[in-house]
């Protein structure tokens, strides 16, 4: 087992050298970890902001690239770069890491099509995990058929890779709501989020 601190530029090298070893190939990376700080925009401190950003961006960059540079060679292999429904809100820092994340991977597969490599985004909803104690985030409120069985999520989420798609909303009803949000006029979408936001936070 490799152990690694994605916030740190150790961390990051150790694990961009084993996904680029050549001689142990890595087929499949799920770029996963992630985390919400505790508190809104102006309430977090600027080095937890960075450090969201280097786990959700920078090390997703890294770690993808890594990955995807051996898979092309070998013309096989498949990158899953775990984003959220949040981006698709525009609301919080950790929204906006996950937009990018969704954008990256979505632009990056097209410029792999054809190559035998996958890159997908997924974007879950609420998922029972430790990562809304450890944000500081109530969830009484949060309405049970908001909840995602993480078993059936997986197991989507790996037949929406293995059908090529670049970005994927396993769950009939986060693709309905994230659809709402496409059609809806922005400022709306903002407002909504903001009212439910304070109730639901980042996920
Ligand atoms: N749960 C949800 O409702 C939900 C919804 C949408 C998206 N997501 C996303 O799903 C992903 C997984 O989160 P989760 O729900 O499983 O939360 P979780 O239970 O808190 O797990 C987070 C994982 O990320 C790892 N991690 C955090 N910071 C790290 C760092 N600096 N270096 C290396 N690993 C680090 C943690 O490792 P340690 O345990 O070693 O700290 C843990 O394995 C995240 O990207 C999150 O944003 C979650």
């Amino acid at each position: 087992m490799l152990r690694a601190d994605l916030s740190e530029e150790e961390g990051i090298a150790t694990v961009e050298a084993r996904l680029s070893d050549r001689k142990n190939p890595v087929d499949l990376l799920v770029n996963n970890a992630g985390f919400g700080n505790k508190g809104r925009y102006l309430e977090v401190s600027m080095a937890d902001e960075l450090m969201m950003l280097k786990v959700h961006c920078e090390a997703v960059l890294r770690l993808t690239s890594a990955a995807a540079a051996s898979m092309r060679e070998r013309r096989r292999g498949g990158v899953v770069n775990v984003a959220s429904v949040a981006a698709f809100v525009p609301r919080g820092t950790y929204g906006a890491s996950k937009a990018w994340v969704v954008q990256f991977t979505q632009g990056a597969a097209r410029d792999l099509a054809g190559s035998g490599v996958r890159l997908m985004a997924l974007c879950p909803g609420f998922v029972r995990t430790e990562f809304h104690q450890r944000a500081g985030m109530g969830t009484d409120n949060v309405p049970g058929w908001m909840w995602l069985d993480a078993d059936k999520l997986v197991e989507a989420a790996l037949k929406d890779l293995a059908r090529g798609k670049a970005l994927s909303i396993p769950d009939p009803r986060y693709k309905a709501l994230t659809g709402l949000m496409k059609l809806a006029p922005r400022r709306a979408v903002s407002r909504a989020s903001a009212t439910t936001g304070r109730r639901y936070g980042p996920n």
